[in-house]
């Protein structure tokens, strides 16, 4: 069987390499140190700072199930692209973000994504591209080392392991279901279930209005009308609305006195929004930018 390599520099490596061991079709996730001028460096020499290293996981991946490019775009979505030498807490050029590479076949399909990526973002990115020049596996005690120790340190926020698994299902139990409805409400039970959210629905635009679409949770209105509540809101701004605190929104359409925070994402085809997808939590600040980013990709399932 075909396997493939690729590596990625996000940041502290016991996140990244957490994260891409949830990928389908990656066989293995391997941390260690890329790009510096010694050979097998530890963590301590490379912390120093001075040996040009990056905490970098070596992801091998079988191409039959998994493409570049989706890797890639995953990649993209663990890190703050714009954020030179830190990410997170963690600050230093070790922890510098890159993507390197075996295979000058690969160089135009990874320049690719990220010129996509950073055209969404609009500002030039601060991530490295490059050819992979050297890579040392990092000592035992760094590998798995969140499954090792799953109360240990980790910049990357945890709901981001649930949403990756989320996202990579969802695709997979709709992948031959052409019915826009069904889709729509596989995919709101599949987000409720696995994020335990209090309320998760669709809204479709129909002629003026959102009509309720296929939802998991209590009864729910009916009818929102463009611009009101959170949901009209989105579609009016045409944007993601985080809310921490229902309470504080001007026209909170209030289905349950329980709901205390809300994030509602438009669900667009060609352009224009055809629904939104609302969800509710029984807790204030439920909601970042974590789930913002989510749950923007995962309406483009639809
Ligand atoms: N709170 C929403 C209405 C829908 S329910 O949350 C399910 C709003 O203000 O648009």
């Amino acid at each position: 069987m075909m396997e493939k390599s690729i590596y990625f520099a996000g940041g502290c490596f016991w996140g990244t390499q957490h994260f891409f061991t949830q990928v389908n079709g990656v066989k293995s996730a391997v941390c260690g140190y890329a790009n510096g001028h010694k050979d097998n460096p530890s963590y301590e020499e490379v912390y120093t700072d001075t040996t040009g290293f990056a905490e970098t996981v070596h992801v091998c991946y079988n191409p039959a199930r998994v493409s570049l490019e989706t890797l890639t775009e995953l990649f993209f979505c663990i890190i703050d692209p714009l954020s030179l030498n830190r990410q997170g807490h963690d600050e230093g050029t070790r922890y510098r973000t890159g993507i390197y590479y075996t295979d000058a076949e690969d160089q135009p399909i990874l320049q690719n994504v990220y010129a996509r990526e950073e055209a969404k973002v609009g500002v030039p990115f601060v991530v490295e591209l490059e050819p992979l020049q050297n890579f040392f596996p990092a000592e035992e005690r760094h590998q798995d080392y969140l499954d090792k120790n799953p109360d240990g340190y980790c910049h990357l926020p945890l709901k981001t392991f649930r949403y990756v698994k989320l996202y990579q299902d969802t695709q997979l139990i709709l992948a031959d279901e052409p019915d826009p409805i069904a889709r729509m409400a596989e995919m709101a039970a599949l987000i409720q279930e696995r994020m335990d959210f209090f309320w998760t629905g669709f809204y479709r635009v129909v002629a003026d209005e959102l009509v309720l679409g296929p939802f998991q949770g209590p009864s729910a209105c009916l009818r929102i009308g463009y611009g009101k509540g959170v949901c009209g809101s989105a579609w009016k701004q045409n944007r993601t609305l985080v809310v921490p605190d229902v309470e504080e929104f001007p026209g909170h359409i209030a289905c349950s006195s329980l709901s205390q925070s809300e994030i509602v994402v438009p669900v667009r085809k060609n352009g224009s929004i055809i629904a939104v997808l609302d969800i509710d939590s029984k807790e204030l600040a439920t909601f970042d930018a974590t789930d913002a980013l989510w749950l923007e990709k995962m309406v483009t399932i639809l």
